[in-house]
């Protein structure tokens, strides 16, 4: 099992690291991650069985990380694999991210938290939901915080008043079914898969500002501009299976 731990950086599920999950993990540190060297990864083997080639195939499919242990007196091809090193500047970046990863969690969490405090109750008026934190026993990391509307309609009011006001919020992805490329693979039949929830949160949600060096100051503005949305048409809970803690 590989475990898709992109998001995870530095949290935890009922006292275990994620990311140590499954046989193997991967990370991300993409730009939109709480650790970034641009674009990367990193690729955690917890069973013994797949370290060995794991790390001949990011040696380029060589076994260079044995000679450089001495295991071996030269090194050569001995299975396919590709550039996947990063570079010692891209490293040396990374490094010292990971050193300060709980600082990173830490700020990120209290962002977190104001924005859980300061717009709860206005949620509630609405009728919108908010990220809320699962009652099993885990931590966070505070990636990212956001806001369930009642309709793409609704959802893109909030966007539009927090950008008239310079404030960057943005929808969080497309449903993967509906892509072109998918389409195109099946036809062009939109009607199958029906992932109704995959289609909701697409059209539905909203994340806003979320950065470790994001101010307090900055953060109330972008509170008190979503709290002055004016009400938007009527709106109607959509209740789907399977999704009622959202
Ligand atoms: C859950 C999840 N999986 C995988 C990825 C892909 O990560 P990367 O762009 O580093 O390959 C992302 C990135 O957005 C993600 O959020």
């Amino acid at each position: 099992m590989i475990e898709d731990a992109a998001q995870a950086i530095d949290a935890t599920y009922k006292g275990k690291p994620l990311g140590s999950l499954g046989h193997m993990a991967a990370f991300s540190f993409h730009e939109t991650k709480n650790l970034s060297s641009g674009e990367g990864g990193l690729l955690v083997v917890n069973d013994a069985r797949f370290q060995r080639r794991a790390e001949i195939l990011w040696e380029k499919g060589t076994n260079r990380a044995a000679f450089r242990r001495g295991d071996v007196d030269k090194y050569c091809w001995i299975d396919t694999g590709s550039s996947f090193l990063p570079s010692d500047i891209t490293a040396a970046m990374l490094c010292a991210q990971l050193e300060s990863v709980a600082d990173v969690t830490r700020t990120r969490s209290e962002l977190w938290d104001r924005y859980h405090e300061g717009l709860k109750d206005f949620a509630g008026t609405r009728g919108l939901k908010l990220a809320s934190l699962p009652a099993y026993r885990f931590t966070a990391n505070g990636h990212l915080f956001y806001v369930v509307c009642s309709s793409m309609a609704e959802r893109d009011a909030y966007l539009d008043h927090l950008r008239e006001h310079e404030i960057y919020a943005v929808f969080h992805y497309l449903a993967l079914h509906q892509s072109p490329y998918y389409r195109q693979l099946t036809g062009d039949d939109v009607t199958t898969p029906f992932l109704p929830n995959a289609e909701r949160f697409a059209s539905c949600l909203l994340r806003l500002p979320m950065y470790a060096s994001l101010t307090e100051e900055a953060q109330q503005r972008t509170i008190k501009t979503f709290l002055s949305t004016p009400r938007h048409g009527v709106t109607s809970v959509v209740a789907l299976a399977g999704m009622e803690n959202f």
